[in-house]
């Protein structure tokens, strides 16, 4: 299939290259292809007419996005807004990603996929744009949502516990922000099994399992050969962020696993990732 990916340098982007290198690829990234530039993209369109397109780009700094809302919808909404645009123009199925942050996280229990959508913080209001254009403007679409992604390349936040466990000694880490760890490798080759189903819809892709923000680096440490490292558990109150996460971001995975496509567990996903990555 001819698949054009946007976000393609970035740590999703990079592992669907992996899990797609099958297929015929159009990788497009700034500065060369600007989202919120129509143009630009519908001219990267006209020139490749992938049947397919990707569209991992976003600005994912929550952060920046808090600080600056209207920047983030306007790189997310509008930015998505623009690759449904040239979906519809030129015929092409979309992959849109999206984000467990697209809920508030108050529901212990988690979400299900038609759950309706009530956005964290700013980055989750605007990626909940993002879905509203995809839904409004698309028919063949999928809509993938994932959370707490991590990637081979060092600034993800098993490098940041490695880190800071071999520089300072000790850490402290949120313990009442509970997530779904998930393994690019792992979310990639889920992407490539649902592009050639034409199951087109909404999925929550991330590994099985959940676990504390603090639980998670508890099992780093461990798997890293640093368990006597101390982690002390946080309240995240006492953590100041710019963004507010969602306290219960977990995702489940009802419409992927009805059709076959479920993950492994985020601690083997972890090992494997240590095993490979973390000397
Ligand atoms: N990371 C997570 O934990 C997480 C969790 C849930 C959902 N997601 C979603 O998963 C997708 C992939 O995330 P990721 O972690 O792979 O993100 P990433 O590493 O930040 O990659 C995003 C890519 O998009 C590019 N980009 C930013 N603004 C753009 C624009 N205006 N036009 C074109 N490209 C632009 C970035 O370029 P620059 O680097 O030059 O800015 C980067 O290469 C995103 O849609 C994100 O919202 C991520």
């Amino acid at each position: 299939m001819r698949i054009l990916i946007t976000g393609a340098l970035g740590q999703l982007g990079t592992a669907l290259q992996q899990a797609l290198a099958d297929h015929q690829l159009t990788l497009v990234d700034l500065p060369e292809v600007d989202i919120t530039e129509r143009e630009m993209l519908f001219n990267q369109m006209a020139e490749t007419r992938p049947e397919l397109v990707i569209h991992s780009a976003a600005y994912t700094n929550v952060d920046g996005c808090a600080k600056d809302p209207a920047l983030a919808y306007k790189v997310n909404g509008l930015g998505t807004q623009n690759v449904a645009l040239a979906c519809q123009a030129f015929g092409a199925e979309m992959v849109h990603i999206s984000t467990n942050e697209v809920f508030s996280g108050d529901r212990p229990e988690g979400y299900q996929e038609w759950m309706p959508l009530n956005p964290a913080n700013p980055y989750g209001s605007s990626k909940a744009a993002a879905e509203k254009h995809v839904l409004n403007i698309l028919q063949r679409f999928y809509i993938v949502r994932t959370a707490w992604l991590f990637a081979p390349g060092g600034r993800n936040f098993i490098h940041a516990i490695i880190n800071r466990a071999k520089s300072a000694g000790q850490l402290r880490v949120v313990s009442d922000e509970i997530g779904s760890p998930t393994y690019v490798i792992d979310l990639a080759a889920a992407i490539a099994q649902l592009i050639q189903t034409r199951q087109y819809g909404i999925y929550h892709f991330t590994n099985a399992g959940s676990c504390s923000r603090w639980a998670f680096a508890n099992e780093i440490l461990r798997l890293a050969g640093l368990a006597h490292v101390e982690n002390t558990p946080i309240l995240s109150d006492e953590y100041q962020r710019a963004s507010t996460p969602p306290l219960f971001g977990v995702i489940h995975n009802i419409a992927g696993a009805a059709i076959g496509i479920e993950f492994r567990p985020w601690q083997e996903a972890l090992a494997s990732y240590i095993e490979t990555y973390v000397s």
